[in-house]
């Protein structure tokens, strides 16, 4: 349940959320979705898999896992008239502004699931609930490739059923005309890995922005549109997208002492690096690591790979990083490994998006299950004594 907000040192914490979903410990560089450590859902589990276990909280079992999967694959079509609304953005648009705003926009085109036409009593019924986590599940990857064919001018492509979900994603990006296109199983499984990975992390803004619009009993939708705004930002899903920039500007590993002066003295941040909680390396890079090599050996090797893991090296042996406890965090390394896949920079959030919609909708699941009051934190209030009106012509 939501706690009271706590003041330490004199300052506003936020308030405590209590929650069964992901465990975290910082010092131990550990992870664990529903007590399972990422680690081992990276090797044995699928996405899908991941994804029913974060809200139903187990692993299903074959059958569960097969209805789950023919459930959400059927949810893949969008509307017509939301394709007009996204061919409708600037040729320009970002595509996580279309995504946030088409996830707004989902709220209009189902009228049954929309609270403030129906009333939150809807969502006490359980095929409700889990009809709308089948659609955001299997909408949110046809949202993202239409942002994505937009962005590169292109036509969008209709979503196939003979795929799985990460490889019918690839389809959706890709070749049109060329029908025999089928993408390739290495590449699907390494994305597949990337969407366990960056799946659910405990109450991040994200995932606190999804739990705050919860409370206020609003659809599903809207609920994601406010995470995904809360995403958006660089200091969160941006990140990605802005150590790539950083890597490319360093550009050579003889230009890393220079620039790791620059972060000493405080005129840049090393992006991919620190974090609000783990104070070790975080689990999720280690295996990007790994994945790295793989998607090199299939699309070819990204230079910058050298550059990341020289600027590590140095950084994990610099006094200034080691007494701050700053280490690669998830977004150090998947920003190369998306730019190797072929990926704009400014789709990065918007695959970290895909992923995360697993992890806010067992956010969503768990506080309908246990529902709290409206999200209202407490605030230090720093502001002037009482004061009488003045007025204007007495003002100076
Ligand atoms: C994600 O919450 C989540 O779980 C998020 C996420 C998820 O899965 O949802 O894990 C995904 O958002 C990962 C974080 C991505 N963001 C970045 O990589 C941006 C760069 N990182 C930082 O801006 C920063 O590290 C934060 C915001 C992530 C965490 O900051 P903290 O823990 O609040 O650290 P701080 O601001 O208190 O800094 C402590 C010290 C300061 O120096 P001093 O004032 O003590 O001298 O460390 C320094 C900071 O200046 N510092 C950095 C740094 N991060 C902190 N210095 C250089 N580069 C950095 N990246």
């Amino acid at each position: 349940q939501l706690g009271l907000s706590v003041y330490d040192n004199g300052y506003l914490n936020t308030a405590v959320c209590r929650s069964s979903i992901s465990y975290i410990d910082g010092d131990k560089g550990i992870l664990r979705y529903r007590g399972y450590n990422i680690e081992d859902l990276a090797m044995h589990s699928s996405f899908l898999e991941v994804s029913y276990l974060l809200i139903f909280g187990d692993l299903p079992t074959a059958d569960q896992l097969n209805m789950w999967t023919t459930r959400i694959m059927r949810h893949t079509f969008i509307h017509e008239n939301m394709i007009d609304y996204l061919r409708s953005f600037r040729y320009d648009a970002h595509p996580m502004g279309m995504v946030t705003s088409a996830l707004a926009a989902m709220s209009t085109f189902h009228p049954e699931a929309n609270t403030a036409l129906q009333g939150e009593h809807i969502y006490q019924n359980e095929n409700m609930v889990n009809k709308q986590i089948f659609r955001c599940l299997g909408k949110v990857p046809t949202l993202a490739a239409c942002a994505y064919r937009h962005r590169i001018g292109r036509a969008y492509n209709s979503p196939s059923n003979e795929f799985g979900y990460t490889e019918n994603f690839l389809y959706m990006l890709d070749r049109l005309s060329e029908n025999n296109y089928v993408p390739n199983p290495r590449l699907s499984r390494a994305l597949d890995i990337i969407f366990i990975l960056h799946a659910d992390h405990e109450l991040n803004c994200s995932t606190a922005a999804m739990r705050q619009m919860t409370s206020t009993g609003v659809d599903p939708f809207i609920c994601l549109t406010g995470a995904a705004s809360a995403l958006y930002g660089p200091s969160h899903g941006g990140a990605n997208e802005a150590a790539l920039k950083m890597l490319e500007e360093i550009g050579s590993v003889d230009h890393i002492p220079a620039f790791i002066e620059e972060v000493k003295a405080k005129k840049r941040r090393l992006m991919g690096f620190g974090h609000r909680v783990y104070k070790s390396y975080d689990p999720r890079a280690k295996i990007l690591k790994q994945i790295a090599d793989e998607v090199f050996e299939i699309m070819g090797r990204n230079n910058l790979i050298d550059v990341a893991i020289e600027l590590e090296r140095i950084a994990l042996s610099d006094e200034y990083f080691i007494k701050r406890n700053l280490y690669p965090n998830v977004d150090f390394y998947s920003g190369i490994i998306y730019k190797a896949m072929g990926f704009p920079t400014d789709f990065f959030p918007v695959l970290f998006c895909i992923a995360r919609t697993a992890g806010w909708l067992a956010h969503w699941h768990e506080q309908l299950q246990n529902p709290i009051p409206i999200f209202r934190p407490k605030q230090a209030y720093e502001g002037e004594e009482p004061r009488n009106y003045v007025p204007i012509d007495e003002r100076v």
